[in-house]
């Protein structure tokens, strides 16, 4: 572990789930040229590559203090079905827009709590959706679920629409741990839905864990993978803990000094990863690792990894539509996001009206930068041509290069970047080398967490 590249490095950075990153979208798009671009990249895509759709169920019966997504805490179900409902009105508009039927590749639920749902209320919402398109036979159907809530009746409903993949939030097994972020689950609760949904024919689970939590420790991040590695998931989502409490205020129920420093920090991602691949896991990307068997990890050798505001995904579409509160939508060329309250949701979907309300179209640059962007973190590498350097911003990312270069945390040759086996912890840093927004205009107010 090298402190002094620690330090340096240790600076507020994106974890680029988009380029340029929402801080720093324009909000130069209006409904009508949103729905122009969704209806010209679907006329594209639809019959190649197939579309995306990304749904956010936003409630959870209690507040996770760590959680930095959007949420909105109850414990009243009676908000499951009108909810539901205007999803499928906000749906409808987009059949609207298409004009043809959607070819569906891939489907994610994700929260909140997707499970806070019931089973019934889930499989309307399913079926209102798969049966206006036409379901890829290849097609990734994901859900996020909570180990307390999730029941067989979930699985199996959730099972017999064609999910086949879910992701449980486990974020640390240590009980001193999961007290202080308010998220208490057992491993035998974790271990029973795990058999359970194996036995009822889903081919992948995923556990989400973070490293960087108050209190851990390099022997309780041990006994977290030790634990995780014994029910052997697919895929494992090791995130660095996000700290933003101007943001997210519930994060202040435990105070700074709870929180593992920054070489500690690193310590416990680096214990983790080691342990996870002796265990036979791949790291892949940035904070994620899979089995040889795993989709994520063949389309990491294939070199189909893609990155986008679902994290990793196996396959790439441009069009990924985001229904419900707070999503964010991506044509390829312009990016849009959802009203961040239920309230304003939902009164929006009433009004007829799409509910997005901010976005941006992406330049000639962004499209160009975002490509390298993409290609680091998910390739570890990008090229360009020598005409490229013409161009202001890439001149003056290679300039920013060499610092990186310096510190042998990439490797350049002419047009060409790859990154180095100690490079690869710093991914962010390398990525904000391209980022000319970021250079451009760096924020008054911290925005983003730190990158260790
Ligand atoms: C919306 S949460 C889904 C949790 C799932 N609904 C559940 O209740 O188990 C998605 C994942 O984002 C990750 N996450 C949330 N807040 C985070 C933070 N502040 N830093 C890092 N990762 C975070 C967690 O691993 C979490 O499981």
């Amino acid at each position: 572990m090298n402190k002094l590249l620690i330090s340096k490095y240790n600076v507020p950075g994106p974890r680029y789930t988009s380029y340029p990153t929402v801080p720093y979208w324009e909000n130069n798009l209006t409904t009508e040229t949103w729905k122009g671009q969704v209806l010209d990249a679907f006329r594209q895509t639809n019959d190649s590559e197939g579309i995306s759709l990304y749904i956010h169920l936003p409630y959870c019966e209690s507040l996770c203090t760590y959680c930095g997504c959007n949420t909105r805490i109850t414990v009243n179900h009676a908000v499951e079905r009108p909810y539901i409902d205007a999803l499928l009105k906000e749906w409808a508009m987009y059949l609207d827009t298409f004009q043809e039927t959607p070819r569906i590749k891939e489907i994610h639920l994700g929260g909140g709590t997707p499970t806070f749902f019931s089973p019934e209320n889930l499989a309307v919402l399913m079926e209102g959706i798969i049966s206006s398109g036409h379901l890829l036979k290849d097609a990734q159907l994901s859900f996020e679920a909570h180990p307390n809530n999730t029941t067989k009746e979930h699985l199996e409903t959730l099972y017999s629409v064609g999910f086949r993949r879910l992701s449980l939030g486990i974020q640390d097994f240590d009980t001193l741990v999961q007290k202080a972020i308010h998220r208490l689950q057992s491993f035998e609760q974790v271990k029973m839905i795990t058999e359970l949904a194996r036995e009822i024919g889903f081919t992948s689970v995923n556990y989400d864990l973070i490293y960087g939590l108050p209190f851990q420790t390099v022997e309780s991040i041990t006994d977290t993978i030790d634990k995780a590695k014994l029910l052997r998931p697919d895929r494992i989502a090791f995130y660095s803990y996000a700290h933003v409490p101007w943001i997210k205020p519930a994060q202040r129920g435990y105070s700074d000094s709870d929180l593992p420093q920054p070489e500690t920090k690193r310590k416990l991602y680096e214990t983790g990863r080691e342990m996870l691949e002796w265990a036979g896991y791949l790291e892949i990307g940035m904070d994620h690792f899979a089995l040889p068997t795993d989709s994520l990890f063949k389309a990491s050798g294939t070199g189909n990894l893609h990155r986008n505001f679902m994290g990793y995904t196996s396959g790439k579409t441009r069009l990924l539509i985001g229904l419900g509160v707070s999503s964010i939508s991506d044509s390829w060329t312009a990016f849009a996001q959802n009203v961040k309250t239920v309230e304003g949701y939902i009164e929006k979907i009433n009004e007829g009206e799409l509910p997005v309300f901010r976005g941006h179209l992406l330049t000639a640059e962004d499209l160009i930068l975002r490509q390298h962007i993409l290609n680091i973190i998910c390739k570890g590498e990008t090229s360009w041509q020598r005409e490229d350097e013409q161009c202001n911003a890439l001149y003056s990312t290679l300039e920013q290069l060499e610092e990186l270069e310096h510190d042998k945390l990439v490797n350049i040759i002419p047009f060409h970047l790859k990154v180095t086996t100690s490079g690869k912890n710093y991914i962010r840093n390398i990525c904000m080398a391209f980022d000319a927004r970021l250079r451009r205009s760096q924020p008054q107010a911290q925005l983003f967490s730190q990158t260790v």
